[in-house]
């Protein structure tokens, strides 16, 4: 098994959510598409084999303040993943929220992760609870559909149509947690064009 999936940052999964998962799961048709199975070389698939850690599932089991809601989400829902700067081994090197991460765009453009920590300057300790909602609740999958964007267009790599739909409390959650971590000044070029020929 391959851990492109960012089991690690699954482990904390409240086990109440991780149920509701399988129970959607099963909920959804099945399909009868086969894939190849995973076939890796040596050295690779026995570093692997100590990726996948064993689950925690008490750390964050019941019912939680705004600020460990907010926690919650931003570990579970992949935020800490994205926005916090990883070396080639996938391990999180980065200021926590710094932001920094590429990602290679059809067309030969780049994007970087935002630091979105509170730094006035250079994360978003501007914004407030209204602006984050807000930016969340405007990129609905129908609203992204209506700019798609082209070969060498910036595309966020966010997937911020899956978040869009998350509740007011959920939202307010994760800026509240995003207010208290440490505010780090780095400014984050988030998209750079393909290089002109
Ligand atoms: C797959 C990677 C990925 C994930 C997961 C992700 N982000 Fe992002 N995020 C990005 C990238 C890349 C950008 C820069 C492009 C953009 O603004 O859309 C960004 C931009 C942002 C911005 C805009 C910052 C600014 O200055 O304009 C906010 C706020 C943000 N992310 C918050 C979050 C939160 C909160 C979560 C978790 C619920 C999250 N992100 C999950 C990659 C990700």
């Amino acid at each position: 098994m391959f851990a492109v999936m960012p089991y690690v940052f699954y482990k904390g999964l409240d086990t109440a959510d991780a149920e509701a998962l399988v129970a959607y799961l099963r909920s959804i048709p099945p399909s009868p598409l086969e894939h190849p199975a995973v076939e890796l070389p040596f050295p690779v698939a026995t570093a692997m084999r100590f990726v996948v850690a064993d689950p925690a599932p008490e750390t964050m089991t019941g019912p939680r303040d705004e600020l460990a809601q907010g926690k919650y989400l931003a570990f579970a829902g992949a935020c800490f993943e994205c926005h916090t700067l990883r070396n080639d081994k996938g391990e999180p090197v980065g200021a926590p929220f710094a932001g920094g991460n590429i990602f290679g765009l059809e067309g030969g453009g780049l994007a970087r992760s935002a630091n979105i920590t509170p730094d006035e300057d250079t994360g978003i300790g501007a914004w407030s609870r209204e602006d984050f909602i807000a930016r969340f609740r405007s990129r609905t999958p129908e609203a992204l559909n209506d700019v798609l964007p082209k070969a060498g267009d910036m595309d966020s790599e966010m997937p911020w149509a899956a978040y869009a739909g998350m509740t007011e409390a959920d939202l307010g959650a994760l800026y509240a947690y995003l207010r208290t971590v440490p505010p780090v000044s780095a400014e984050v070029i988030t998209f750079e064009p393909p290089a002109a020929k």
